[in-house]
């Protein structure tokens, strides 16, 4: 096999009718094999079809490993709890891009880079001032992510691997100020720019709840909260909108456009919008006495209602995210001298109940990372509108490492899926008059 890492371990046989197809089954460094059936279609004349990929490996990574059923997330062989608990947000970045931890040196320089490309094109001021004051975060967020191209002309030719890392660089040192700013339009304040002397995220903190008129401190706990949700958010593999990113970069589309792809579709509900639906859940239910009602309404399967923060496609066991998550959720309203937050009581029985009805444990459904972000994220002063815009904040490192794992991948080629086609035969075209 040429699988870089693997090794070729044995061939799968494939029956259809009486007739016999080898292809080639590869082994991982860690985690499932898999069967190369790439030949299938010229070889058998047929298609794979999986909905959704629950059994499709699309490439081959060293990235991020999950393994769901022992609820374990390893970013370039190193466990998140390790990273968010010793680490911080860019040697994470710098990990997740370049493969290894960097040196103290190395560390400097990077950080020194990502700082030093945190403005923004001045006339992005502009920009934005096309959207309504009432846009959504996420739509001026998507918006102005596919705008960097029009700003950063020379850092769009995918083929030169100097422009790849400063386009890289780029979005990994702007997405922090395109998000402040899209928080600070939706309220009617003036944009902060950034400021070299803070780390990252105390540097967001500012961006986005610094005013002209007052002097605005960075209070340590939140910022070390900022950044630990930055870490843990920063990659989760071949996600919905790390696909997306790369079957966009795929086609040759500049990096900028592909990480505005990977945007558009993180805003759903089902992937990074469920933070912002977990919390506009809990406060429809309101108080602990109305859980039983949901938790109903979430087993009845004529009911189209979920508990948002529950389930997730990989994970059958608890997400290790969001164990790390609900202590920093507990670490930040100590902080901030919460001591009754119903919501968080809600959150907090509801996962109990769940977590002893038969329908969760025999489904596997577990707490995602997205049930206590959102509790986090409010008590910081983030309106719910803003969440899956630091989503996109923190996962901008990750999509960015895949696209260009891909882009450096010799075996890289358009994606092109196929179908199952059921719709209508060749028919003949009827003039409009003589439709009935
Ligand atoms: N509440 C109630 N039932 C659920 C839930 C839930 N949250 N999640 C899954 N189920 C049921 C589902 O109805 C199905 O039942 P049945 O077998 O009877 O048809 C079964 O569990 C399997 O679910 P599925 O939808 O087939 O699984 P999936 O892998 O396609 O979906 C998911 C994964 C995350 C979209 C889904 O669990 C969900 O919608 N959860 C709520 C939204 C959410 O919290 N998303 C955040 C994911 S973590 C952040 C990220 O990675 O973006």
């Amino acid at each position: 096999m040429d699988a870089k890492t693997g090794t070729q371990k044995q061939t799968g046989t494939i029956t259809i009718g009486n007739k016999n197809w080898d292809f080639p089954i590869y082994k991982g460094t860690v985690g499932p094999d898999v069967i190369d059936i790439a030949k299938l279609y010229s070889e058998t004349g047929m298609f794979t079809y999986d909905p959704g990929f629950t059994s499709t490996a699309s490439c081959e990574s060293k990235i991020t490993y999950i393994d769901g059923d022992a609820g374990i997330l390893l970013y370039r062989g190193y466990p998140i709890e390790q990273l968010a608990e010793h680490g911080d947000f860019l040697e994470t970045c710098y990990l997740l891009l370049y493969g290894e931890l960097p040196t103290a040196a190395q560390k400097a320089d990077f950080d020194y880079r990502v700082t030093h490309h945190s403005m923004v094109h001045e006339q992005m001021m502009r920009f934005f001032q096309g959207f309504r004051r009432d846009a959504h975060p996420m739509a001026v967020m998507t918006g102005c992510m596919g705008a960097l191209s029009a700003f950063y002309h020379d850092s769009t030719d995918i083929t030169d691997p100097h422009q790849r890392m400063v386009a890289s660089i780029r979005m990994i040192a702007k997405v922090p100020t395109l998000a402040a700013m899209a928080y600070k339009y939706s309220i009617g304040q003036p944009f902060v720019y950034p400021k070299n002397d803070l780390d990252y995220a105390s540097n967001f903190l500012r961006m986005c709840f610094a005013v002209p008129a007052e002097e605005y401190k960075v209070n340590p706990v939140l910022a070390r909260a900022m950044d630990r949700i930055f870490i843990l958010h920063a990659d989760h593999e071949q996600n919905a909108s790390t696909s997306t990113v790369r079957l966009a970069g795929s086609s040759g589309a500049n990096p900028f456009a592909c990480i505005a792809a990977g945007c558009a579709c993180l805003w759903g509900p089902a992937h990074g919008g469920a933070n912002e639906a977990a919390l506009n859940m809990l406060r429809e239910i309101g108080t602990v006495d109305r859980i039983p009602e949901f938790v109903k309404r979430a087993k009845d399967p004529n009911d189209s209602f979920r508990l948002m923060g529950f389930g997730h496609r990989v994970y059958k066991n608890y997400d290790p995210r969001a164990k790390i998550m609900q202590k920093t959720c507990h670490e930040v309203l100590a902080e901030l001298g919460i001591k009754d937050d119903p919501l968080l009581d809600v959150a907090m029985e509801l996962e109990k109940v769940a977590l002893r009805d038969e329908y969760f444990i025999e489904k596997k459904l577990y707490p995602n990372i997205d049930f206590y972000s959102g509790i986090t994220l409010k008590a910081m002063g983030f309106p719910t509108t803003m969440f899956t815009v630091l989503f996109a904040v923190a996962r901008t490192v990750g999509w960015i490492a895949q696209w260009k794992e891909m882009i450096e991948d010799p075996k890289q080629k358009i994606g092109r899926p196929r179908q199952l086609y059921t719709g209508a035969t060749r028919r003949d075209y009827v003039p409009i008059s003589r439709r009935k």
